[in-house]
């Protein structure tokens, strides 16, 4: 039984996990048991979730496909769908549908060292990969993780970041705009403190996700160390409706986001005119 992309599916929420004051992991399983075992997804898809009554809207599948069983989705309260999701408690029905889109790649960047950029509310959709990579350790070099929000409230996975800093396979670094009292780390914006950090360039493809403006500078910086914009990686977020390349709601130039993304490298977004304005 493979899912209807077209149809959401019945699942119940089985965890709520608070992140941040306007943020929280859902936790959820497909009602139908065949389904639950036949839900294939790729690191990097997304599914639009649906509350009854209310309306759907797109969100990244924060879990990885090597974590078997439960989905997981991180989600920001910013409006209608969104808000109504934060009303969710355990037990509670949402509509799933999915999985969509295109995928972050995963068989291309073996043997190559892999970088992870994240701002923000932007590590879910890497975390996904990321989870992925240390669950099929040998087919990938070394990994780096750089993470930043405003404030050490504001950080998302506070205990699997402390996880994937006692790794000892992977080079872990944290950084907040605005440290507090229960803060002794790095303080400073993620650009420059990537830009300390210096990472090489030599066969590594970099992973970046966060808001806007810190992608922008991110990708200025990464090319000033000497990265090629097919070693950048990001995936974009934008209005949608359908989700499956039918309602043109989302277009840049002659490509759909929901059908031909949300997963791109730089060098295919500079060649679409106006991605880079999304
Ligand atoms: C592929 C993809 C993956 C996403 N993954 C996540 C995720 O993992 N977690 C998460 O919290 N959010 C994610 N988003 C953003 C999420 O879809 C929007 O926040 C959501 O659609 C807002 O809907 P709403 O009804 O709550 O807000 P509305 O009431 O519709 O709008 C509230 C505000 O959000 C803005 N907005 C509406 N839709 C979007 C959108 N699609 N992208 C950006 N801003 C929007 C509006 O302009 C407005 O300012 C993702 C978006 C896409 C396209
Ligand atoms: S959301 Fe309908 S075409 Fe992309």
């Amino acid at each position: 039984m493979t899912a209807n992309i077209y149809l959401p599916s019945i699942a119940t929420v089985r965890e709520v996990r608070p992140e941040t004051p306007d943020t929280s992991t859902y936790v959820v399983s497909f009602d139908d048991p065949q389904l639950r075992e036949s839900f294939a997804y790729e690191p990097g898809q997304f599914a639009e979730l649906s509350i009854f009554g209310v309306g759907e809207c797109p969100i990244g599948i924060a879990s990885s496909p090597t974590r078997e069983g439960l989905l997981e989705f991180c989600v920001r309260a910013v409006g209608t769908v969104t808000d109504a999701l934060h009303d969710l408690e355990v037990g509670d029905k949402l509509g799933v549908r999915g999985p969509l889109g295109n995928s972050w790649p995963t068989t291309e960047i073996e043997g190559k060292d892999l970088l992870f950029i994240g701002g923000g509310i932007g590590l879910p959709p890497l975390r996904s990969l990321i989870q992925y990579v240390l669950d099929n350790r040998d087919r990938y070099g070394a990994v780096q993780i750089v993470y930043g929000a405003r404030s050490p409230q504001d950080l998302v996975y506070k205990e699997e970041l402390k996880e994937w800093e006692d790794l000892p396979d992977v080079d872990f670094h944290v950084t907040v705009d605005a440290g507090d009292d229960t803060w002794d780390g790095a303080v400073g914006f993620v650009p420059p403190f990537l830009k300390d950090i210096n990472p090489s360039p030599t066969n590594k493809v970099a992973f970046t996700c966060g808001p806007p403006i810190m992608i922008k500078l991110v990708v200025e910086a990464l090319e000033e160390m000497g990265y090629a914009d097919a070693d950048i990686i990001t995936t974009l977020e934008m209005k949608m409706k359908c989700g499956v390349g039918k309602c043109g709601r989302c277009n840049i130039g002659d490509k759909y986001i929901c059908r031909d993304g949300p997963v791109f490298s730089f060098e295919e977004l500079r060649s679409i005119p106006g991605a880079l304005e999304v």
